[in-house]
């Protein structure tokens, strides 16, 4: 018999370990997830920063390694259409960071994407057949949800509110993935866009497990064995946890970002839209400092990152992290720096510990 209160996620994806690896595009590699489904929890590879190639060649990797339930993540937004005048007035506002930098303000910059899902990467799945597919900012189009379930994944998405769990309920995701405003990496907000009314992990998971049917998974400022038995205790049956895993040796973070997670503590992040267009949890750094942490200048989710991107590279030449996006949820402080493999077993074992404490066993 399971020591877990609630099995409904194990049995639901197969795995031993009610733990998820968050799936962090930019951060989360092939060994990330290989390490984490092998332990027994489910490894989740991003794919919003790869193209197709590049996510067949990570789950090439992953699949000869282990035989695991995996899951694989995409974005599920729409492109916007380009705005040259914002862009054009984004890029005055970065002026004199070029000058500063000894760059050229009118050089060319890359578009700066985040690649939503489509009929390309419905491709991979139905390939490589992941066991779970997730999704961040809702749900792609309903034909491509239908071949996602014909490939027999099972499929969840992030609700940063009751009203978007009740959404993804109603068109049958097999599970909820209740986001708190703790959660480093982008808000997955799809209903709403009004931060100052985000909700945190203690007050949006038991709503959403009284609202709908299917079971809830937490996400969000979840950083040891006491945050997984908290989550259990209010309806939850699986913990995603991300920022945790960005201080393993798996992690492929830039040096900047691992320094700036080391010396974080509860009030170093904020919520910013500076590095994309739409607001994700970071470390606060000078730029989100000097023009955000939010600012209606920043063009439309994912195109304001790209004239960024020359200020970053130069400032991380020099060991600086002032331009770089560096993604961490409220609970860095708690993180452990294991690999990802014992982070694992060991945040399953103290949470089965305390649990135990706590009924009086
Ligand atoms: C560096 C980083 C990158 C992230 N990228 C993604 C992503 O690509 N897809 C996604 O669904 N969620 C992404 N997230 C959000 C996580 O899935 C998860 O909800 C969050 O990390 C949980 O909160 P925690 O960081 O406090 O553990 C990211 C989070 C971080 C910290």
């Amino acid at each position: 018999m399971s020591q877990w209160p609630d099995t409904r996620i194990l049995d639901l994806f197969g795995i031993a370990l009610p733990i998820i690896q968050a799936p962090m595009a930019g951060a989360t590699s092939p060994e990330m997830v290989i390490a984490v489904s092998e332990a027994g929890g489910l490894g989740s590879l991003p794919s919003a920063q790869y193209n197709v190639e590049q996510l067949r060649l990570a789950l090439e990797t992953i699949r000869a390694a282990t035989k695991k339930p995996i899951n694989v993540n995409f974005f599920a937004h729409t492109m916007p259409e380009i705005d040259l005048g914002r862009q054009a007035s984004w890029r005055k506002r970065l002026v004199p960071y070029y000058i500063e930098a000894g760059l050229d303000p009118a050089m060319p910059v890359p578009a700066g994407g985040r690649a939503p899902f489509d009929g390309f990467f419905c491709e991979v799945v139905e390939a490589y057949r992941p066991e779970v597919v997730s999704f961040h900012f809702g749900l792609p189009d309903r034909g491509l949800v239908e071949r996602v379930r014909a490939t027999g994944a099972k499929i969840i998405s992030s609700a940063t509110t009751v009203a978007e769990a009740r959404w993804l309920a109603d068109r049958g995701v097999d599970a909820v993935i209740a986001m708190g405003f703790e959660a480093g990496g982008h808000r997955g907000n799809f209903l709403t866009e009004d931060m100052a009314t985000q909700v945190g992990t203690m007050a949006l998971v038991p709503q959403i497990v009284d609202a709908v049917k299917i079971p809830v998974i937490a996400a969000g400022g979840i950083g040891d064995g006491r945050g997984i038995a908290a989550v259990f205790a209010l309806g939850a049956c699986a913990a995603q946890i991300g920022t945790s895993y960005l201080f393993t040796p798996e992690a492929k973070i830039p040096a900047v970002h691992r320094v700036a997670l080391e010396h974080a503590s509860d009030d170093s992040t904020a919520l910013t839209n500076v590095f994309t267009g739409r607001p994700a949890r970071g470390v606060m750094n000078r730029i989100m400092r000097e023009i955000g942490p939010l600012t209606d200048l920043a063009p439309a989710f994912p195109t304001a990152g790209g004239a960024l991107a020359p200020l970053r590279a130069k400032a991380e030449a020099m060991g600086s992290g002032d331009f770089t996006n560096l993604w961490s949820g409220q609970a860095a402080r708690l993180a452990q720096s294991l690999p990802s493999s014992e982070l694992t077993t060991g945040l399953a074992s103290e949470a089965i510990a305390l649990m135990k404490r706590l009924a009086g066993h």
